[in-house]
């Protein structure tokens, strides 16, 4: 097994990489793309395949030798030290629908485990990265998780999939969520949510059956930024694992425990009658 290479080995490489993809992406998002279907609700368009068909290039260009998994089809497996896990545009709902909240996602791993990451939203023009023990960073200043010691005072995310929606309990979790923090946002991009963590712009976020392309990135910007990501029951997530809790570490327990109560039914609130609130 080679060993990965020295200080921010990846990082400028990645950075100028995912600022390429977004501006492609952005030049799509002014002009406005047509929706394709790739499920019921589940949208693709254009720009995913063509920042995908840029990442794939560069990619390859720069290290031949690295696999790569990418949400729009890029398979390269042949069982090399290094594995690249691309979300082109994460987000696509919103950035079909003109809503501003989208960005690129680039994960690498090395032997499964995650060694560096970007994330950029090239609407805001932030930059998020981060490589193993090496701490994240936005746009180039140091990051950490927010201080909120109490769920009651959290702001905290989540989202929705968009394929087999009505299998889907997090309905429940949001309901349950909401009622005992200060809110719950569903902005529409998980590797956002998750770099919003790493900013202590959100306290925790929670989602059930991600994909890696979505986690890979923002999970290590999270852990850089000093916050804590598991399972759904306090569990390590590997790196093809779905369901993930990411934190400021101090909110974790407490935010685990109300999960425990859900999937066990307890202290569920019951459906309010409309006119008990119109009163
Ligand atoms: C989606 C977004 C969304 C999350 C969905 C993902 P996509 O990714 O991250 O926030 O709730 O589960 O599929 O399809 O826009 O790349
Ligand atoms: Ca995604
Ligand atoms: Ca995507």
């Amino acid at each position: 097994m080679s060993q990965p290479d020295s200080q921010f080995e990846f990082l400028p490489q990645m950075s100028a990489i995912a600022r390429e993809a977004g501006t492609l992406l952005m030049g799509y998002f002014r002009s406005r793309v047509k929706i394709e279907y790739k499920g019921e609700a589940d949208l693709v368009t254009e720009a995913d395949r063509a920042s995908e068909k840029l990442i794939l290039e560069r990619i390859r260009k720069q290290w031949p030798t690295h696999d790569v998994i990418g949400e729009e089809g890029a398979r390269i497996e042949t069982g090399g030290d290094y594995r690249w896990y691309v979300d082109p545009l994460d987000g696509t709902t919103n950035f079909a629908h003109g809503f501003p909240v989208f960005c690129v996602s680039l994960g690498l791993a090395f032997h499964g485990k995650r060694q560096a990451a970007v994330v950029y939203d090239p609407t805001r023009d932030e930059l998020f990265a981060a490589e193993r023990g090496l701490g994240a960073v936005l746009n180039g200043e140091k990051l950490s998780v927010s201080k909120t010691p109490k769920l009651q005072q959290s702001l905290v995310g989540t989202g929705f999939p968009s394929h087999k929606r009505h299998k889907n309990p997090n309905i429940y979790f949001y309901h349950q969520i909401t009622l005992r923090s200060h809110g719950v946002r569903r902005a529409g991009s998980a590797a956002l949510d998750l770099t919003s963590v790493a900013a202590g712009r959100l306290d925790g976020f929670w989602e059930f059956n991600l994909n890696a392309w979505d986690l890979a990135a923002g999970i290590l910007i999270v852990e850089e930024a000093g916050g804590k990501v598991t399972g759904m029951h306090g569990e390590p997530v590997e790196i093809t694992d779905r369901d993930v809790v990411a934190t400021n570490g101090l909110i974790h327990a407490e935010l685990l425990h109300e999960f425990d109560e859900i999937f066990a039914g307890r202290g569920l609130e019951p459906l309010p009658d409309p006119r008990e609130y119109r009163k």
